[in-house]
């Protein structure tokens, strides 16, 4: 009889059978980034929806050249290697679509009362317990395909000094033994559906609704940490293309994502 695992491939497969993303799993204990393996996945001619996964990361990656701690036997690290058919401009509005996906799952699965911080952290008691990274990959016949990457912090975790209140792990909520692998499959099959919603409209317009909801800085004073000179106002929600509105003195502000952070008046959200 095969003993399955809580956490490997066969655990991870079983959850997800039928769900078209997630129907290829690949499973590493110690991985240097999925984002890398996955962007591998592709170039070998992996098929819309390969998930990659890894138990450890030694080189996990970060926005804008950051690192990201990847301890084993904790956490979640995964990366879905997408093939849109969509053009390429709109591929970075799959960002906050998973990051729509990730917090209704770990609501729903772990009763953490967690919300989005624009675009695309997912924070909890005002500290940041998943980051998504999403990259693009252009193929030699001009097609490109999309890796979307994320790490939830699950298992009680020690964080760098630098981190510690800026860093949270689901487990010191509270609560049951969160499972990684049904957290982790109940992430994909929502983004599953909102993945579908997403691309009926190839627009947020669907999720719209969810996305604000669940929206950290809706309503709130914010800081726009723009490059080009930083500006206050108050966030009242994002455009069906995911640009977050910023009421200003001067009128409304349509604030891109990219080079721009925003922070709250007295800190990180
Ligand atoms: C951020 O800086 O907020 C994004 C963090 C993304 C981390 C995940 S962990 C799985 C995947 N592999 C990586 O190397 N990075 C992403």
């Amino acid at each position: 009889m095969e003993v399955i695992r809580e956490y490997s491939q066969s655990a991870v497969k079983s959850l997800l059978c039928g769900c078209r993303i997630g129907s290829r799993v690949c499973f590493y204990e110690t991985t240097d980034s999925t984002n890398e393996q996955a962007k591998l996945e592709a170039q070998n001619g992996g098929v819309h929806g390969t998930l990659v996964v890894a138990d450890r990361q030694t080189a996990g990656r970060g926005r804008r050249g950051r690192s990201w701690e990847s301890p084993a036997n904790g956490n979640i690290y995964f990366s879905l290697v997408l093939r849109p058919e969509l053009a390429a401009d709109k591929a970075h509005m799959l960002t906050l679509v998973m990051a729509n996906s990730v917090a209704r799952a770990i609501r729903r699965v772990t009763g953490v009362d967690c919300r989005i911080k624009w675009p695309n952290d997912i924070v909890a008691d005002g500290r940041k317990v998943c980051g998504i990274l999403t990259e693009m990959n252009f193929e030699s016949d001009g097609s490109y395909c999309v890796i979307v990457g994320v790490g939830i912090n699950v298992g009680l975790q020690e964080f760098p000094a630098e981190l510690l209140d800026k860093a949270a792990s689901l487990q010191e909520f509270g609560g049951v033994f969160i499972s990684r692998a049904q957290l982790l499959a109940e992430v994909i099959k929502d983004f599953s559906e909102d993945y579908d919603v997403f691309m009926t409209k190839e627009s947020l317009k669907g999720l719209l609704d969810s996305y604000q909801q669940l929206l950290i800085n809706k309503d709130v004073p914010v800081r726009v940490l723009d490059p080009k000179g930083e500006y206050e106002g108050i966030a009242r929600g994002i455009t069906e293309t995911g640009e977050l509105l910023v009421e200003t003195d001067a009128g409304v502000e349509q604030v891109y994502a990219g080079e721009v952070s925003v922070r709250g008046i007295c800190g990180y959200v």
